[in-house]
């Protein structure tokens, strides 16, 4: 039970990365506000942590929206009394193109939810969790932030921002025992990634990973429970990537 007495919330729970971390977290004895904009799958997923046992809750919204993040943030003080731990995982995926033919529109609204989501919910997480007296943010990065691939502009750039938004966290909520981190999955089998290829054959022929293998959830939530257990309570500020070696080559 390494997250006994944590208090966490996870947005995009309804997603493969998210669910796994809700279920990772739960297994490990965290309490949890699930949330995400699809009604129907995060109602599935919470319906299955609760059937394991776990005691979470699922709220449903728009990451863009300021109001979601402070219902969030309320939710978590008012049903468990308090917020140590924050997942940011929800995602917009856009056309996958270059600037030179990627709308304002598209730009925009990935932005939205991206970067702007991101920023909301620290805004109203970040005092809840000072009066836990401790806490970790775990921003959900990737790999393409270090190597991105055609058509990825907008994505790999949102994705350093968080890199360097962790970063700045760490040195802003240091003092009041806030650790912040991203944490940077390499190709995934789940989804949206499938979603991607015309084929799950074709999707792993791409994971251009050393293990020639797409990592599975499972491992990029294993990631997160590290980072959001006192095991790391000296690591702060970094990037943990998980990506089967797609970056060292
Ligand atoms: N799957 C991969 O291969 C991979 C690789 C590297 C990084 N990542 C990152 O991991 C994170 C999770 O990815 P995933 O694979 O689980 O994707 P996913 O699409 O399965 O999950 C994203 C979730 O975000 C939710 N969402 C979308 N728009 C929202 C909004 N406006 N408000 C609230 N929720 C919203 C979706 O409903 C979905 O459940 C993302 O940040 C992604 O960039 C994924």
């Amino acid at each position: 039970m390494r997250l006994e007495n944590k208090t966490a919330i996870v947005t995009g729970a309804a997603g493969g990365i998210g669910a796994a971390i809700c279920q990772a977290f739960a297994a490990e004895g965290a309490n949890l506000v699930c949330a995400d904009i699809n009604e129907r799958a995060l109602v599935t997923t919470v319906a299955a942590l609760k059937d394991a046992g776990a005691s979470a809750i699922a709220v449903v919204g728009n990451a863009a929206e300021e109001a979601h993040a402070r219902q969030l943030a309320a939710a978590a003080e008012k049903e468990f009394g308090a917020l140590t731990t924050l997942v940011t995982s929800a995602h917009l995926d856009v056309p996958y193109l270059p600037v030179t033919e990627l709308s304002l529109k598209d730009w925009r609204r990935s932005i939205d939810v991206n970067l702007t989501g991101v920023f909301l919910m620290l805004k109203h997480a970040i005092p809840v969790m000072a009066i836990s007296g401790s806490g970790s943010i775990i921003l959900i990065a990737s790999q393409l932030a270090r190597a991105p691939k055609p058509g990825r502009a907008w994505y790999a750039s949102q994705k350093g921002a968080l890199l360097s938004l962790a970063k700045a966290l760490a040195v802003d909520h240091a003092e009041q025992n806030i650790r912040a981190n991203t944490l940077s999955p390499g190709p995934t089998a789940d989804d949206r990634f499938f979603s991607q290829w015309p084929s799950a054959e074709e999707a792993h022929a791409h994971a251009a990973t050393l293990f020639g293998r797409l990592g599975s959830p499972q491992e990029m939530a294993a990631g997160a429970v590290f980072l959001a257990s006192d095991e790391a309570s000296f690591v702060t500020g970094t990037d943990l990537l998980i990506d089967g070696g797609y970056t060292a080559v």
